[in-house]
């Protein structure tokens, strides 16, 4: 006797959830050949499927999967947050998402699953190779410090990046001039790693220059002391109190 496959290749899935990630994603998995119902508003009644993955915000997920479990073989959610409680698997993109992607913005990143049974784990993989993405695993253990990373590495960039914009337009200077060099920043620490990617007064030991930067950046006090303090301590954690590469020695 043949056991049902883990994905079948004409599953049926209720995308719960027409917000920011339920929207690309329904279109998503609609290129990669799926049979996708939705993305379904708060009102709609859920349909029979075999998988309802529910994009809806983390405080409705128990209820949403309550309501879903009924019709569905399984149930999935896409938080990085939240637990697998009341879900048989999870797939979170690691990436940023507002709505207007195109249905190939999944090709190359990564994905959080998870699954409660080896099945769960197996279809949140498959789903993820079938959007172009690279599965990784992430347990209920681990996902406040992951969502923690992702938080850091895009909604606080965004906290630091407004206050730069604010300051630039103090001193004339557009936000789009501060780009190129958000983007270089981001390619070095890509490469290396922030101790080798930091430059600046902090780490060059200019301490007159940093507190002309404190001065000026009235509005953004803490803020800024918060983040030198930060940065200082990049810099001790670097080999030899050095937060440039090491040089061979000849
Ligand atoms: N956006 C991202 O960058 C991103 C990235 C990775 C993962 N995620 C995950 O995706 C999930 C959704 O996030 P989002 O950013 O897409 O949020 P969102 O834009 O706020 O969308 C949530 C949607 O869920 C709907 N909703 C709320 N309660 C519902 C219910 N009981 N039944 C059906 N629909 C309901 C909301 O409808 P109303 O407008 O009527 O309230 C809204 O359309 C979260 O778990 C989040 O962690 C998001």
């Amino acid at each position: 006797m043949h056991s049902t496959p883990a994905l079948p290749p004409h599953a049926t899935i209720a995308i719960v959830g027409a917000g920011r990630l339920g929207g690309v994603l329904a279109r998503a998995l609609r290129a990669a050949g799926f049979i996708v119902i939705g993305p379904l508003r708060r009102d709609d009644t859920v349909p029979d499927a075999d998988i309802a993955l529910l994009c809806v915000p983390d405080s409705a997920i128990a209820a949403v999967a309550f309501a879903a479990r009924p019709h569905s073989r399984l149930v999935a959610h896409v938080s990085g947050a939240t637990p697998l409680i009341d879900v048989d698997f999870s797939l979170h993109p690691l990436q940023t998402f507002t709505g207007t992607e195109s249905s190939d913005v999944f090709r190359g990143i990564g994905v959080a699953v998870d699954g409660r049974t080896p099945e769960g784990l197996e279809v949140a993989e498959r789903l993820a190779r079938a959007l172009g993405a690279n599965p990784f695993r992430v347990d209920d253990a681990h996902r406040a410090e992951y969502h923690a990373a992702a938080s850091f590495a895009s909604n606080f960039v965004l906290t630091v990046l407004d206050a730069a914009e604010h300051l630039a337009k103090d001193a004339g200077v557009d936000r789009a001039h501060l780009a190129p060099l958000v983007r270089q920043t981001v390619d070095n620490w890509t490469a290396s790693g922030a101790a080798s990617a930091l430059t600046g007064p902090i780490v060059r030991g200019d301490e007159e220059t940093v507190a002309r930067q404190r001065a000026a950046s009235a509005d953004y006090r803490e803020l800024f002391d918060a983040l030198a303090a930060a940065t200082r301590a990049i810099v001790e954690r670097a080999p030899h109190g050095s937060a440039t590469p090491e040089e061979p020695r000849a």
